[in-house]
């Protein structure tokens, strides 16, 4: 049986449990009428999941279903309708959504390259943003959008739901009161076994997709029939490859247990191995950081086999003088800890999925605080700009030496990946 976490359940054991993220009384200030959040969703693959969610919560009305692909905007409505009883409106143009002044704020589930743009266009708007991960495609435009969150005074989440999970925030506390001594090292690791994208044709796009908006901040390419939906990931002028995608979510806890900010230096190995087809990005990606104070963090990606670690398809394991503590390993929601030897000590099981996190984000926008995240959006650009340094690292086949905020140093092909370039128009602005 999955140990995801629904919403009654997560309540339920939040209120008996004292959790810091729910107390009696916001829970019943979610009730109260004058604290009703209207959202807007927008990319409704990832989106669609999320729409559900939101209109599970109290309280919580979604008036959009967005999606460039009118059948997907239109089978989100239903879905919602399904739910709450009344249907979202099925809207192609996120400009509809960020020109109602009755929403509150915006879920962003878009293709990468739309993340940081279309977040600070909503908050220009006046919109709170939920924006998945990775949270920008490129460091420069992820800088923009921190600055932008502190400029419009916004509440800024990325989509990395375990800084929400409950035993998960116990096991950092234990990492945190030194329960494997000082931790200096920790791996983190993501398998899959994905398939082949084959080699695209120029095509006409589909009457229900409209391109021009999918491509939005992009420069313009033409339509091929392998990139839209879900390739784009694999190609960089979309996407970050696996280490932007399922990474973000390993280095971020990685980060957070070892509890530390931007590397020094950042090394990459891999390569696309197994299919030779139009896949940019490596299908076997090793990353690794090092940090001030003598921590390093290891990524490991493998797309095309899954093995992983300990049987484990994701997991995070930090090294302390004292022991090991593995998170998300075999219990995904909870974590081990073991000796020096690797025998395990104690064991916790926990609940896992989105609904702590969203829950977390619509407490600060109906309390206007952004401090009240579990994860503010620095944190979550933090732990992005970890992978896209990575991909940089792999893309120019040097290392890179980092100074302050991460910033590239003395290698000028690198620093001129910290941006891209935009189309016409679409630069994001602050
Ligand atoms: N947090 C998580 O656990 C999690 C899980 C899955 C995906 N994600 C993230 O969600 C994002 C989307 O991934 P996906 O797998 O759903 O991709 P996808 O390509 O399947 O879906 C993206 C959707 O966005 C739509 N879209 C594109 N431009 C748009 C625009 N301007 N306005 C409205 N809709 C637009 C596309 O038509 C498509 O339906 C990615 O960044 C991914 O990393 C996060």
């Amino acid at each position: 049986m999955s140990n995801a976490l629904n919403r009654r359940q997560f309540f339920g054991s939040a209120i008996a449990g004292g959790a810091a993220t729910l107390g009696l009384a916001s829970a019943a200030r979610a009730q109260s009428p004058n604290n009703r959040i209207v959202v807007g969703v927008l990319g409704l693959s990832r989106g669609a999941r999320l729409a559900r969610e939101f209109a599970e919560h109290d309280n919580c009305v979604v008036k959009y279903a967005c999606d460039i692909d009118r059948n997907r905007a239109e089978d989100c409505a239903a879905a919602v309708e399904e739910i709450t009883g009344d249907a979202p409106e099925a809207v192609q143009d996120y400009r509809r959504v960020f020109d109602d002044d009755e929403v509150d704020a915006v879920v962003l589930a878009m293709p990468a390259h739309w993340h940081a743009p279309a977040s600070i266009l909503a908050m220009q708007a006046g919109k709170h943003v939920y924006v998945e991960k990775p949270c920008c495609h490129n460091p420069h435009e992820g800088e923009l959008l921190v600055d932008a969150s502190r400029e419009y005074g916004k509440v800024v989440q990325m989509g990395n739901q375990r800084r929400s999970w409950p035993e998960i925030r116990g096991g950092m506390q234990r990492l945190r009161e030194g329960v494997i001594g000082n931790v200096y090292y920790a791996r983190c690791w993501y398998a899959n076994t994905r398939g082949s994208i084959g080699h695209g044709e120029e095509t006409e796009p589909p009457d229900h997709i409209d391109y021009e908006l999918w491509q939005g901040p992009a420069p313009r390419r033409p339509y091929r029939d392998n990139v839209v939906h879900y390739n784009w990931h694999w190609m960089w002028h979309w996407g970050t490859g696996e280490s932007g995608n399922n990474g973000t979510h390993g280095i971020d806890v990685g980060r957070w247990g070892l509890g530390v900010d931007y590397p020094v230096r950042v090394s990459s190995v891999g390569g696309r191995y197994f299919y030779d087809d139009d896949q940019d990005t490596p299908d076997t990606h090793v990353l690794t950081f090092d940090f001030p104070g003598g921590k390093t963090l290891m990524w490991e990606g493998v797309s095309c086999n899954r093995l992983g670690v300990g049987g484990s398809r994701w997991g995070v394991a930090f090294f302390g003088d004292e022991g090991s503590l593995v998170i998300d390993g075999p219990r995904r929601g909870g974590y081990d800890i073991f000796d020096l030897e690797g025998r395990e000590e104690e064991s916790v099981d926990g609940p896992v999925g989105d609904t702590p996190h969203i829950h977390n984000f619509l407490e600060a926008v109906r309390n206007d605080a952004p401090d009240e995240l579990n994860s503010e959006i620095e944190e979550g650009y933090k732990s992005t700009l970890l992978p896209l340094l990575g991909n940089i690292a792999h893309r120019t086949g040097r290392s890179l030496t980092c100074g302050e905020k991460g910033r590239i140093e003395d290698d000028a092909d690198a620093e001129a990946l910290w941006a891209r370039e935009y189309e016409p128009g679409w630069e994001p602005e602050v």
